[in-house]
């Protein structure tokens, strides 16, 4: 792929920015070899939606088909490495005096790369919690039932990730509100920009004036509203664009 020009005037205003937010989604971690949320379901799973399964009735009606779904892919994500485009966000929350990192991913693959703050709207699929009550677990005993069970209330565990139908965690919601509100740049990376409330984060930027950035090889609906649009993978955008705002 042809390297993608970087605007001079993106990189004098980050170079100047004080306030950057970053929303990613799973396009960035589509690079350390984790299908996107609407790449086709493969192998086992490829009879199955995303939308079937992760839902309170999927694991009611079937809890050890969800269980075992989301240990696959939690594998997966261990299995995984972080890739240029995580490590180049971590460069720019080392340069921007204030720097907010939003993902819906649930791989963990940002924190694994060094990033340090990082909101998590749809949790975290490398945490563990109770179905009764989402209190996290993190020690219980694998005597092969599927699901596990809470050791001291018996509940059946779960995967500390939002599901459709779930309300976000709401302190994260709200902090991200904000942050996208009040900054200068905010960054849309590797989301189809089509779940919401996250996808409308883009919308405080905008409505306050904000300088805004897509970060996609794809078309989104937010293509023709955004300051710049980067139509590149993120794994070679990111690092590109650190450097020649930061050389
Ligand atoms: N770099 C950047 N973007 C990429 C790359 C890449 N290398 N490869 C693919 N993309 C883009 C695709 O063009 C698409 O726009 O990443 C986006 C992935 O979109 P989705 O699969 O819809 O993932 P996401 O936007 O994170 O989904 C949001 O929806 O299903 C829920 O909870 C789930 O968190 C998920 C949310």
């Amino acid at each position: 792929m042809a390297a993608i020009t970087i605007p001079t005037e993106l990189c004098e205003k980050l170079r100047n920015a004080k306030k950057v937010v970053a929303l990613t989604g799973a396009g960035i971690s589509a690079e350390s070899g984790l299908a996107t949320f609407r790449d086709a379901q493969t192998g086992l799973w490829a009879k199955y939606s995303p939308e079937e399964l992760a839902t309170p009735q999927a694991f009611i009606d079937n809890p050890e088909l969800v269980w075992n779904w989301y240990a696959w892919r939690r594998q997966l994500a261990a299995e995984a490495m972080p890739n240029p485009g995580h490590q180049a966000l971590v460069t720019m929350a080392e340069k921007v005096p204030e720097f907010l990192l939003v993902t819906q991913n649930i791989d963990g693959l940002h924190q694994r790369a060094g990033s340090t703050h990082v909101i998590e709207l749809h949790g975290n699929i490398h945490r563990t919690k109770r179905f009764d009550d989402n209190q996290i677990v993190t020690d219980w005993e694998e005597n092969g039932e599927i699901p596990p069970r809470c050791p001291t209330t018996n509940s059946l565990l779960r995967p500390d990730v939002v599901w459709f139908g779930e309300n976000l965690p709401a302190g994260a919601l709200a902090q991200a509100a904000i942050a996208a509100e009040e900054c200068d740049i905010f960054f849309s990376i590797g989301t189809s920009s089509v779940v919401f409330p996250a996808a409308g984060l883009i919308g405080e930027t905008l409505r306050h004036g904000g300088l805004t950035v897509e970060i996609n090889p794809g078309e989104t609906p937010h293509s023709s509203a955004v300051s710049f649009v980067l139509r590149g993978p993120a794994g070679s955008v990111l690092p590109e664009l650190i450097q020649k705002t930061w050389p």
